[in-house]
């Protein structure tokens, strides 16, 4: 017969009688002390579990210490990690534990963290838990190293199933509004808007300093994968039919070549640097500068970006650079319905993207998708009429509002100019993108139903809900509203609804101020301008007050969030 003594946290050498007994014969009683382990005269020890720790890259995992038996004073123990092994891994809570003579069989924990590196190897460290007079227990830290992604598959669309980068930089700006909380959690584009953006600065973030962040959210959210966007921006003669986003590069001054040098080259090599390869990397490229060679060429800088192939060139170095990398997805900007939707403008515009993707190293496979309405306004659907409305017998195309367009809202455009690409010989794998950042056009001023009217004008003008007074205006838009959350595959066609216009970023100065960037004032951004033949000549809508491009600009961001449509 084999009596057991289960453990205890008393000290004392319990009894108990076990009595034998047999029907007909005489009991007898066994008299069972326990031999006590808990006593102040035993060996005190130090009680760790487990001493194998597994530590995810970017993580923690812990470990928990007690003692053996009721000490007679309050003992403290420490950790710390033994010198040599990977520094990475450290102990990050209860590097000093007290047991008292009460807590004393309690587990308390030790925390362990793995900071993010970029090595694809496991690092291991020691870490000693001791206690003095107490014989020490080594715990063996091992990193889950999270760098090993070698191969990644491009996927057809990055957007789908993953998360999206928070820029630290936008959100901190956007929650120190009123009310801007709730929405300073959402991915918004990283603008490399000029050479010196690549290293950062002491107020805004360079790209590796973005990436290792990224690598940090990637890591904090579980399995799902991170998708970071990056807007490719700083062509020689950029911005040409308009001043308020020139930039620092001249063709004339040798901008091509620092372009791709000084700037792309710079991109391309921390984007492919190994540890970044378990990011989806989209690099939104180059805003507004193939669409300028379509209509405004007439333009002195525009005719020398076509004249010279500057912006073709350029754009196809990118896109050589950048496809190179797997896990970096190019959309190229295809500007915006109300510029592209004629179809004067809209096959000739097909047809360049088609040849310059032709003229890359990959050729068509250079190329993911296309992104529309970058930093536009744009209503994404106009609920209450379409292109092919009729009223009173006269299509709306003939209003002045649509002026012929064939599109009347960016989603029908988006589709349609995503067939015609594919027709022009880009893969059917292709997928837009469309920044519905500023496009929402919530608020009271937004109709709630189709007008009435018989008159096509007064029909247009009442029905629509993008309150621009000219499509053509672009400007720190009055009356605009945070549009569509970003999402992936929202519609047939459609990568993703995408925020890259940053909210509260302006679109260029109200009045000339001085800057190093290149910025110069477009007077399209003056709400005292009375127009061009670009917007019919119309008065700007612009907000007054702004400052230069890229300028954090809180009375836009507060109507933005006024005026969002979904309501927030
Ligand atoms: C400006 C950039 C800025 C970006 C995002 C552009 O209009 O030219 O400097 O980074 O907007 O706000």
């Amino acid at each position: 017969m084999t009596l057991a003594a289960a453990q205890d946290s008393d000290t004392t050498n319990g009894t108990r009688t076990v009595n034998v007994a047999a029907s007909g014969l005489a009991s007898v009683a066994v008299t069972a002390t326990e031999a006590d382990d808990d006593t102040s005269s035993g060996t005190q020890s130090l009680v760790v579990t487990p001493t194998s720790v597994s530590v995810p890259e970017g993580s923690t995992a812990t470990y928990s210490v007690r003692l053996s038996r009721q000490p007679t004073a309050s003992v403290s123990v420490a950790s710390a990690a033994a010198s040599g092994g990977d520094a990475d891994i450290t102990v990050s809570a209860g590097s000093s534990l007290t047991f008292t003579t009460s807590n004393w069989n309690t587990a308390q924990t030790v925390r362990l963290a793995a900071a993010q590196d970029s090595d694809q190897t496991n690092g291991t460290r020691t870490i000693n838990v001791s206690s003095s007079g107490l014989t020490s227990v080594a715990v063996a830290a091992t990193e889950a190293d999270d760098d090993g992604v070698t191969n990644p598959t491009h996927v057809d669309n990055p957007y789908a199933g993953a998360d999206g980068y928070v820029n630290p930089d936008w959100s901190a700006k956007a929650a120190a509004e009123p009310g801007g909380s709730a929405v300073a959690n959402i991915s918004t584009g990283v603008w490399m808007d000029r050479i010196a953006a690549i290293a950062g600065s002491s107020s805004a973030m360079g790209m590796r300093a973005h990436l290792d962040e990224a690598l940090e959210q990637d890591a904090a959210n579980g399995s799902r994968p991170l998708t970071i966007q990056f807007v490719i921006y700083n062509l020689p003669n950029r911005d040409c039919s308009a001043l308020a986003s020139n930039g620092e590069l001249k063709i004339a001054e040798n901008g091509l070549n620092r372009y791709k040098t000084e700037y792309i080259d710079p991109i391309a090599a921390i984007m492919g640097e190994s540890q970044y390869r378990g990011l989806r990397i989209v690099a939104i490229v180059e805003i507004d500068s193939l669409p300028n060679l379509v209509t405004n060429t007439g333009i002195a800088a525009c005719a020398e970006a076509q004249r010279t192939g500057a912006y073709v060139e350029g754009v196809q170095y990118a896109l050589n650079k950048l496809h190179a990398i797997p896990n970096v997805y190019n959309y190229v900007d295809a500007a915006h319905h109300g510029w592209l939707g004629w179809d004067s403008n809209f096959g000739p515009a097909a047809q360049l993207f088609a040849s310059t993707a032709r003229g890359t190293t990959a050729g068509m496979a250079s190329v993911d998708g296309f992104i529309l309405n970058t930093a536009n306004y744009s209503a994404l659907r106009e609920p209450y009429f379409s292109a092919s409305t009729t009223v009173n017998g006269q299509s709306v195309r003939q209003s002045d509002w649509l002026d012929w367009n064939f599109y009347a809202d960016e989603l029908s455009f988006a589709q349609a100019f995503r067939t015609r690409l594919i027709s022009e010989g880009f893969s059917s794998n292709i997928g837009m993108l469309i920044d519905t950042s500023r496009n929402g056009w919530g608020g009271s001023a937004r109709p709630s139903g189709p007008s009435t009217s018989t008159n096509v004008n007064e029909f247009v003008d009442q029905s629509r809900v993008d309150r621009r007074i000219h499509a053509g205006n672009w400007c720190n838009q009055s009356g605009a509203g945070l549009g569509e959350r970003p999402r992936a595959n929202p519609e047939t066609g459609i990568d993703a609804y995408v925020w890259i216009k940053p909210p509260g970023e302006s679109d260029g100065s109200s009045r000339l101020i001085d800057n190093d960037q290149g910025k110069g004032f477009d007077r399209m951004c003056d709400p005292t301008y009375e127009g061009n033949d670009r917007n019919g000549n119309s008065a700007t809508g612009a907000l007054p007050d702004a400052p230069i491009s890229g300028a954090w600009f809180s009375a836009q961001f507060r109507q933005l969030l006024a005026n969002a449509y979904p309501a927030l």
